[in-house]
């Protein structure tokens, strides 16, 4: 049940249908492994949540794992998608905006991964979602995003598009608005002639640590990614952790 204030839904059914093989090269041991281990050890014994947790790539393993996993999803094609593989419901699912649903409980930790910060496109909802995961924290709990660092170091003046993958399965292309922080990703699949346009909000990690800040967070680390390698000036993406003081 949609209502006329819930944002666009980009992952509908047609994407959904596609998304767990479309994002293969995210789902590999490498990639997946050092993610659910750094969640799991931020959750230690208490539960997680997970802002738009898609079809389940990091919670299902995170549950496996053996933590409590919570997610919040607006789109209900995405949660089929996730019920298909999780039957049992060992995650459990609140179809929702994650700028503004509420779930019963605290959290441990609370997490939003794969640049999906940047899918809500204003900077009032990004500032909103900060708000509802720090509301959804136990004090000393911490809220992790893994975001893009925007390409505007690679985009001649004046340009507006960056290519961040092209092979003969998928053309892909950002698309940056300078003067809005607009950006919108354009996928092309030669193969079988699809095509999708995704918008975003993009920020700098010092915007988000501003966010934090509003909705009451600390800076806790910031890496490159969820091997914990280095963040610097080159990273394309960062793993930034806040916490919720008090403990
Ligand atoms: C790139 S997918 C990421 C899914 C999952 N977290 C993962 O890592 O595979 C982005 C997801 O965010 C969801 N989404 C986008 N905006 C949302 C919002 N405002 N509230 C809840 N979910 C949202 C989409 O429906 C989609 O499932």
């Amino acid at each position: 049940m949609t209502t006329p204030t819930d944002p666009p839904n980009h992952f509908d059914e047609d994407v959904a249908a596609t998304y767990d093989a479309d994002v293969t090269a995210m789902s590999m041991p490498g990639v997946l492994g050092p993610a659910v281990e750094l969640l799991a050890g931020l959750a230690g014994d208490g539960a997680a949540l997970e802002l738009a947790v898609g079809t389940g790539r990091v919670a299902l393993p995170l549950a496996a794992r053996g933590v409590a996993v919570h997610g919040i999803e607006l789109s209900e094609a995405m949660v089929a998608r996730l019920r298909a593989k999780d039957p049992e419901g060992t995650v459990g699912v609140t179809v929702g905006d994650m700028t503004t649903t509420r779930v019963p409980g605290a959290f441990r930790v609370a997490y939003l991964v794969f640049n999906t910060v940047a899918n809500v496109t204003t900077q009032e909802g990004q500032v909103a979602c900060f708000r509802n995961a720090a509301a959804h924290l136990e004090p000393g709990g911490c809220f992790v995003v893994e975001n893009g660092v925007p390409q505007l170091q690679r985009l001649p003046v004046g340009e507006r598009f960056v290519p961040f993958e092209v092979t003969p399965e998928h053309l892909g292309f950002d698309e940056y608005d300078v003067v809005t922080q607009q950006m919108w990703s354009h996928h092309y699949r030669p193969r079988d002639g699809r095509h999708a346009t995704v918008p975003f909000r993009y920020a700098w990690p010092a915007e988000l640590d501003l966010m934090a800040q509003l909705a009451g967070l600390r800076l806790r680390d910031r890496w490159a990614g969820f091997d914990q390698s280095p963040f610097t000036a080159t990273s394309p993406s960062h793993v930034s952790v806040w916490e919720k003081p008090g403990r």
